[in-house]
């Protein structure tokens, strides 16, 4: 093959639906999920996510839900519109979204963290965020989900 292809190739990158985006959104909890249903998405999200090569970070405090979704972007797109219909939360607002050169959370089907590993409101407060700027707000968040990323009593599959 000449030389010209090979880099031709490389430039154009691996398929339109292969390269990697992320997602971060947040949520509130449907008024009265308990932790029995949250348990419930996880294990089932975990089942999907490792199936679809899915990762990433979900934090749950308050009654509001964090996550950060990462992976191959077309994937990424459905399992976003199934999260928009998904009644167990309400309000998803994305706090930030774009394309990604290497994952955050490889091999993490879904991290999961609460207020017992670590409370995003008090790191939050820490910063003095300011609800209202909301390029500054998502970059604290995902600081702090990237912070307990290495927290392991989560962690599957080990
Ligand atoms: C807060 C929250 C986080 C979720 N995270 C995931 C996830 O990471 N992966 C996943 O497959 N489903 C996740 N789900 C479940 C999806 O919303 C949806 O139920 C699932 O993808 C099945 O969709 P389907 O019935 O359209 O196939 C989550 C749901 C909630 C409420």
């Amino acid at each position: 093959m000449a030389a010209g292809s090979h880099e031709e190739q490389a430039t154009a990158g691996p398929a339109q639906d292969e390269r990697l985006g992320y997602c971060l959104y947040r949520s509130m909890a449907r008024p009265g999920l308990d932790r029995g249903e949250i348990d419930q998405i996880l294990e089932k999200a975990r089942r999907s996510n490792r199936m679809l090569s899915l990762t990433g970070c979900l934090h749950y405090e308050n009654g509001m839900f964090f996550q950060w979704l990462e992976g191959p972007r077309l994937r990424l797109f459905r399992l976003l519109d199934a999260l928009h219909q998904d009644d167990r939360h309400l309000n998803m607002t994305v706090l930030d979204q774009g394309s990604l050169e290497k994952r955050l959370f490889e091999g993490w089907e879904m991290r999961f963290s609460d207020r017992a590993a670590a409370s995003l409101f008090d790191w939050l407060a820490d910063w003095g965020s300011r609800a209202d700027d909301v390029e500054a707000y998502a970059e604290r968040v995902a600081v702090f989900l990237q912070s307990i990323r290495q927290d392991d009593r989560y962690r599957l599959g080990e």
